[in-house]
């Protein structure tokens, strides 16, 4: 590992950053690496509650996530409608403080890449004050090539360090032709390495925090992510 961390970002809400962020955390603890997490905006707790659980970590959920919302939008929508502003100086400040605290701190984006997060402010603010190299999240599905590409293009026109993708089958379904199709043509289009593919796990759900991960499947793939 040559980071202090890394940080998960995705094409999109709902792609399985939380889960691939979580599994990561859990398979980390368990090579016995002191771990941490952040997810440093949020609507709710999900999220944070399954991150914590994954690295089995005893930081207050306020550490965790510093900036929450009650409204389910994008952090500034929200923060307008709530009348609260958001705070970067404060998610800096517990940012250092967990990254001082543990030996590897996985920090997990909003949304995807242009989420407006304060004025003037996406996510892409928020990769660069970690200054980890991100990993990008993608559907598995039809309409990800589309997708994956966009969010790579933006990423380097904000010369991001970017680790490389991880396709997600975040849908309980047979992979069809596009399942099968999508990682090698985004290979094709890109020099970002695809790292793989996380199967869908029956085992796991971020709202009733069950994190039975499917490790077998698992152990190469992190390899290859923690490179
Ligand atoms: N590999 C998987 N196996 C099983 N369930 C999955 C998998 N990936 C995602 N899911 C499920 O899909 C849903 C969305 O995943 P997740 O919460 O990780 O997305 P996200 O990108 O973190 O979303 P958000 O933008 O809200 O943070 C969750 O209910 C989660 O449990
Ligand atoms: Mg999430």
């Amino acid at each position: 590992m040559k980071s202090s961390g890394i940080f998960i970002t995705g094409t999109d809400t709902g792609v399985g950053k939380t889960v691939v962020a979580g599994a990561l955390a859990a398979y980390l603890r368990k090579e016995g690496v002191s771990v941490g997490v952040m997810k440093p905006m949020a609507s709710g707790t999900e999220d944070s509650l399954f991150l914590k659980k994954c690295a089995g970590v005893d930081d207050p959920l306020d550490w965790i996530t510093p900036v929450s919302f009650k409204t389910p939008l994008a952090p500034y929508v929200a923060s307008q409608i709530e009348k609260r502003k958001v705070s970067f100086a404060l998610i800096e400040k517990r940012f250092k403080q967990l990254k001082k605290k543990y030996d590897f701190l996985i920090v997990e984006g909003v949304g995807g890449l242009l989420v407006p997060l304060a004025p003037r402010k996406t996510c892409v603010d928020l990769i660069q004050l970690t200054r980890f190299p991100a990993l990008v999240v993608s559907r598995l599905g039809l309409g990800t090539i589309n997708h994956t590409l966009l969010t790579l293009s933006e990423m380097k026109r904000n010369r991001l360090q970017i680790k490389g993708v991880l396709f997600n089958a975040e849908k309980n379904q047979k992979k069809g032709l596009a399942e099968k199709t999508n990682p090698i043509q985004v290979q094709k289009q890109t020099e970002v390495p695809v790292l793989g593919e996380l199967p869908y796990m029956k085992s796991i759900s971020t709202d009733k925090l069950k994190t039975d991960f499917n490790w077998r499947s698992l152990n190469p793939l992190f390899k290859k992510v923690l490179k």
